[in-house]
């Protein structure tokens, strides 16, 4: 009897402690986590030799919902690093009252020069679902019955455009960064079937100073074919790092058809460069970060030997 109850003792302690652990990390990943931004910086030899530094400004995957402050005063405080120029890939929004505050944290750097593509968020307003179900299949069959946008991307965009940001939404053109051209072209998002490659296939600028290929989704379809066309840098995000990783082993799925490898960071993809940001926010349904920081990144394009 002793011993049963010893053993029945030392579970009820176990299981305790596992329940601590488990309530300690997601208020870790919650609270902490979610607002511990981290600004990663890269540099690449990429520029026509004595060519000076481009510096770019990626921002990817706000999410964001009123009231976000911390990620709201990060985002104001970009600007400090004073890039050349910027580059939104989308899922900027997750409220229908989000354009105005994540417009007015952009503050001095729409006075940049910049460009943007949607993503699925900027037009649907999240739905709850179970956060671990992303696990197991792409996000991307939730929206096959979804048919009308009920978020403000309209506006969004408008505001961007209006401060003389370039909409890449399936389109191409030029982004004037100083005396430098950065010939550029994008891709709706492929996540719900909007990209239309076709409609800026066709071989880069060879006279820019720059070839940018901008999308939300890493999806290998198009990056193939940007590469192809002789696009020098790809930038992407949607992935979020994975959002929830493992240390030590890291991303655990993508929501795309990029390799977990190159799920972030700064990637050769088909004798091009590629980089995928990791993300600022996190969906509102599943409003957590695990060993996968909230970021933005500083580009430093610099010339080749
Ligand atoms: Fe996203």
């Amino acid at each position: 009897m002793t011993t049963l109850r010893k053993a029945l003792r030392t579970a009820g302690t176990a299981a305790a402690i596992t329940g601590a652990v488990g309530l300690a990390g997601i208020g870790y990943a919650a609270v902490i986590e979610r607002n511990w931004f981290r600004l990663r910086r890269y540099e690449i030899p990429l520029l026509d030799p004595g060519s000076p530094r481009l510096r770019v400004l990626h921002i990817s995957d706000a999410h964001l919902t009123p009231g976000r402050r911390m990620l709201l005063d990060w985002l104001r405080g970009l600007a400090d690093h004073e890039p050349d120029f910027v580059v939104n890939t989308g899922d900027s929004l997750a409220h229908p009252d989000a354009v105005e505050p994540f417009i007015s944290a952009l503050g001095p750097l729409l006075e940049r020069p910049g460009a943007f593509v949607y993503g699925s968020n900027d037009m649907y307003s999240p739905q709850f679902k179970n956060p671990a179900r992303y696990l197991w299949r792409s996000s991307r069959a939730d929206y096959s019955k979804r048919t009308v946008p009920d978020l403000p991307w309209r506006e969004l965009g408008t505001a961007m455009t209006d401060a003389g940001w370039l909409d890449l939404n399936n389109r191409k053109g030029v982004i004037k960064a100083g005396d430098r051209r950065v010939a550029a072209a994008g891709v709706h998002d492929s996540h719900i079937g909007l990209d239309r490659y076709d409609k800026v296939a066709g071989t880069a600028d060879a006279d820019a100073d720059l070839r940018l290929g901008v999308l939300h989704s890493p999806e290998p379809a198009n990056l193939n074919r940007f590469a192809a066309d002789g696009y020098q840098l790809l930038l992407a995000g949607h992935t979020h790092g994975g959002q929830l990783c493992l240390p030590f082993y890291g991303t655990l799925v993508t929501n795309c058809g990029i390799d977990r490898r190159r799920a972030w960071g700064l990637h050769r993809y088909a004798g091009t460069w590629l980089h995928v940001s990791g993300g600022l926010g996190t969906s509102p349904t599943a409003p957590v970060r695990f060993a996968c920081r909230p970021e933005a990144s500083i580009i430093d394009l610099v010339a080749q030997d």
